[in-house]
């Protein structure tokens, strides 16, 4: 019974996840969205705290800005192959532009890190949402649609 609970949550959880990227065929497009997926969940995660609708939790602010660093990092990899998708929004200069897509990638890494050791009060976490939306907003700006 327990068990049959925990299934059913995990699919749920799947369920949510594929409606996020609706109608997406190719499975390289899919992970990158799905990485993408990962900051913002965890991104939106802190504003919440930042806006006190959570409780401040040093570690779950950290564990958190770790992530984000953790698929920054791992983006560079996930969009090095110019894989493209109907339902895609990544626009095609990424791929002549590779070396400034992934320094985009590596600044947000590095902010996050620098989050992950230094999110020590409700009001670092309130000052980190305006670099952090900088961060997103100077790729997307020019790499997405
Ligand atoms: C280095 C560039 C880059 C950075 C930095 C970046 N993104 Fe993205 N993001 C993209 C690209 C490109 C796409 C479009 C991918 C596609 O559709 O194939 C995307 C897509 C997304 C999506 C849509 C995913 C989906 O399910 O279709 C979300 C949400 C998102 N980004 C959130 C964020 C947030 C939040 C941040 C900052 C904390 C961020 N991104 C930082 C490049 C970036």
């Amino acid at each position: 019974m327990k068990n049959g609970l925990v299934m059913l949550l995990a699919l749920a959880l799947c369920a949510t996840t594929a409606l996020a990227h609706q109608g997406v065929k190719n499975p390289a497009v899919m992970a990158r969205m799905h990485g993408m997926k990962q900051i913002s969940d965890n991104v939106k995660m802190l504003g919440t705290m930042a806006k006190g609708q959570i409780a401040f939790d040093a570690a779950t602010a950290q564990n958190a800005a770790r992530a984000i660093a953790r698929h920054s990092a791992e983006s560079v990899a996930l969009f090095t192959a110019p894989e493209t998708d109907p339902k895609s929004e990544a626009r095609e200069v990424i791929w002549t532009e590779f070396d400034d897509f992934s320094a985009k990638a590596r600044d947000l890494e590095t902010l996050a890190n620098d989050l992950a050791n230094t999110l020590n009060s409700l009001d670092d976490v309130k000052a980190a949402m305006k670099p952090l939306g900088a961060s997103c907003k100077a790729c997307h700006s020019v790499y997405r649609d």
